[in-house]
């Protein structure tokens, strides 16, 4: 969506807030032992109390109130009887519904013990999304967010998994502009305006470029023995820096 009024940008803040907040006490609740079912319980109790939605449920009926992918699954991992081990890159991602507006967040880290590459997958992750938020503002070209996406990978020794996409969010989970991807398209015109709601995610991964569909009919693996990561924001395009949604 494309922000017309002080109360979208207020709702806005709301739901961004609240997806953010239920993003990080889960990852802060996250224990060895424990079944990723019972982490997104927790996540659908916080989402309850805030009075908002969970966003993939609402919209594709996903059977779960967040998505928690775990080693070679990069996204939309189903919330299951599958225990969370010490060593586990787990990716919990947040989106929700209140007052008919949408925001989506998402992040991954390490169930200790860690190891230096996963240590830096996570960071080289997490410096993608924050170089393309940097780049990010109104009259820039949108495919200039690939581009920076592409050379923090390369830079750090990185693949990109290419299927994965930030888009456009805000009356709904996903909206045009669709498919903002995380690798450089030439050809691609697009042009970032200011208003503009939109929600970036890189995901970066250790060897594979490609994700396939698993037999449950929704998470996406990248191939056993990959390993990869994803950060999100939902932002406001502005002539500046974007106001993100989702950073508390
Ligand atoms: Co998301
Ligand atoms: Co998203």
């Amino acid at each position: 969506m494309t922000i017309e009024t002080d109360n979208d940008l207020r709702q806005l803040k709301v739901i961004g807030e609240i997806v953010a907040s239920t993003l990080k006490i889960m990852m802060e609740r996250t224990e060895p032992g424990m079944t990723t079912l019972e982490l997104d319980i927790i996540g659908m109790q916080l989402l309850e109390a805030s009075g908002a939605k969970s966003a993939p449920k609402v919209t594709y009926n996903f059977p779960g109130y967040t998505c928690i992918s775990i080693n070679d699954e990069a996204a939309h991992g189903i919330p299951s009887e599958r225990v969370i081990l010490p060593g586990d890159i787990v990716n919990i991602d947040v989106s929700a519904e209140k007052n008919g507006y949408f925001a989506d967040t998402g992040g991954s880290f390490v169930v200790p013990p860690s190891t230096a590459l996963k240590d830096r997958l996570i960071y080289a992750t997490k410096q993608a999304l924050n170089e393309a938020c940097e780049y990010i503002s109104d009259g820039k070209r949108l495919n200039g967010i690939g581009k920076t996406i592409q050379n923090v990978a390369k830079r750090k020794g990185f693949k990109i998994i290419r299927e994965l996409c930030g888009h456009g969010v805000g009356r709904g989970l996903h909206e045009e502009p669709k498919e903002i991807h995380g690798f450089y398209v030439p050809q691609d015109k697009r042009i970032l305006k200011e208003g503009m709601v939109i929600a970036v995610e890189p995901f970066l991964s250790i060897k594979s470029q490609h994700v396939t569909e698993k037999n449950d009919g929704w998470t996406l693996s990248s191939g056993i023995g990959n390993l990869s990561a994803q950060f999100e924001h939902t932002m406001v395009i502005t002539s500046g820096k974007p106001i993100l949604l989702t950073a508390l």
